[in-house]
């Protein structure tokens, strides 16, 4: 397999050119790389997917490479419905057909017991396979065309900020990536929660885009998987993720934030009129709206990262309850 070298922040900044808007001609030709076996910026309801054929080894390969993410973090494979979901299945238990139900299309991913059709390499060599049909017009219009499983983690270097738009995964991975289709903001934000069924207790894995207690009132309440320090039982909980180039430290109260020029403060509600503040704030939402906030966590985190005056980044915590409890799972990754 060729390997192309992923250059230096800077130079692929000034070459990527290679965002197209959506269309039926951008849609065909993605399914034209993708079965050429290259990867396609694909927009999705949560975050941007850095997608590849889910049944072609040197395609997945690539996903890992760009990505630079270790071969034990398995892929979630994305289809356009349920029936070609739970195609890769060898049992469906019943509270996976409950969710999906429910939930799909939707920010929200199975994880069952595969059959031998899924590649390990989509799997970390895991008996177990990640499903998720996504919402987005766009994704689904790709996954029709394609007619198979699109393998796609979030199209962001391995441990990095996830990007919420076509202009971030073109930043992020610059030209390792032939076409990124743009299908504007994403609506949600957050990843997909992520949960194993087996015949046995439901496990939360992630928490994300479905909050945790809109499927506790489906199942039951639902076990937490809990984070680990390097390769995971579960994968998916490694404690250091969605990490910023700058320190990152969380705050319970805005009176604990240093008062200093070169500070960037990730807010949300009205905390930030509370004081003065010589640094650079970011508002999650004004209004205190976790919906909102959710939208704009990435985007905010990766501005305040950017910006050249911010040498250190401060985050408040979020009320824990709903989507609030998946971004504070993220902020203590990400300041872990
Ligand atoms: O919203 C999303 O889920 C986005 C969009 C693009 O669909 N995708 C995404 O993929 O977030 P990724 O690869 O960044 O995260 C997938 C998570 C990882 O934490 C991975 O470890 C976990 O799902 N996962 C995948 N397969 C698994 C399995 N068989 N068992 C346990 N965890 C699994
Ligand atoms: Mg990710």
């Amino acid at each position: 397999m060729p390997t192309k070298t992923i250059q230096p922040d800077s130079t692929r900044k000034a070459q990527a050119n290679n965002v197209v808007k959506s269309s039926p001609e951008a849609i065909a030709r993605a399914v034209e790389l993708l079965q050429q076996g290259q990867l396609v910026g694909m927009p999705t309801e949560t975050v941007y997917g850095l997608a590849g054929h889910g049944l072609n080894p040197a395609a997945l390969a690539r996903i890992f490479e760009v990505k630079q993410r270790p071969l034990f973090d398995p892929l979630i494979l994305h289809f356009a419905d349920m029936a070609g979901a739970f195609a890769m299945a060898r049992q469906i238990p019943t509270a996976a057909r409950v969710l999906a139900q429910r939930f799909w299309p939707g920010p929200l991913t199975l994880v069952m017991r595969k059959l031998d059709v899924v590649p390990d390499l989509a799997t970390g060599g895991l008996a177990t396979v990640a499903l998720r049909v996504p919402a987005h017009p766009v994704a689904q219009a790709l996954l029709r065309a394609f007619d198979g499983p699109i393998a796609a983690p979030s199209a962001n270097r391995f441990g990095r900020i996830s990007p919420t738009s076509a202009q971030a995964v073109s930043v992020e991975l610059g030209l390792a990536v032939p076409l990124v289709l743009d299908g504007g903001a994403c609506e949600v934000g957050l990843e997909s929660t992520v949960i194993f069924l087996s015949e046995h207790k439901p496990v939360l894995l992630r928490a994300g885009g479905v909050p945790v207690e809109e499927l506790e009132a489906l199942l039951g309440p639902i076990e937490r998987a809990r984070a680990v320090d390097d390769q995971p039982q579960a994968p998916g909980q490694l404690k250091h993720h969605y990490a910023p180039r700058k320190p990152l430290r969380l705050v319970q109260r805005a009176a604990e934030i240093p008062a200093r020029a070169d500070v960037g403060w990730l807010t949300f509600g009205k905390q930030s009129l509370e004081k003065p503040f010589s640094g650079v704030v970011e508002n999650l939402s004004p209004k205190g709206q976790l919906r909102e906030a959710a939208v704009n966590f990435f985007r905010l985190l990766r501005a305040l990262d950017d910006n050249p005056r911010v040498n250190e980044l401060y985050a408040t915590l979020l009320p824990t309850e709903g989507l609030g409890l998946a971004i504070n799972e993220r902020l203590e990754r990400a300041a872990s």
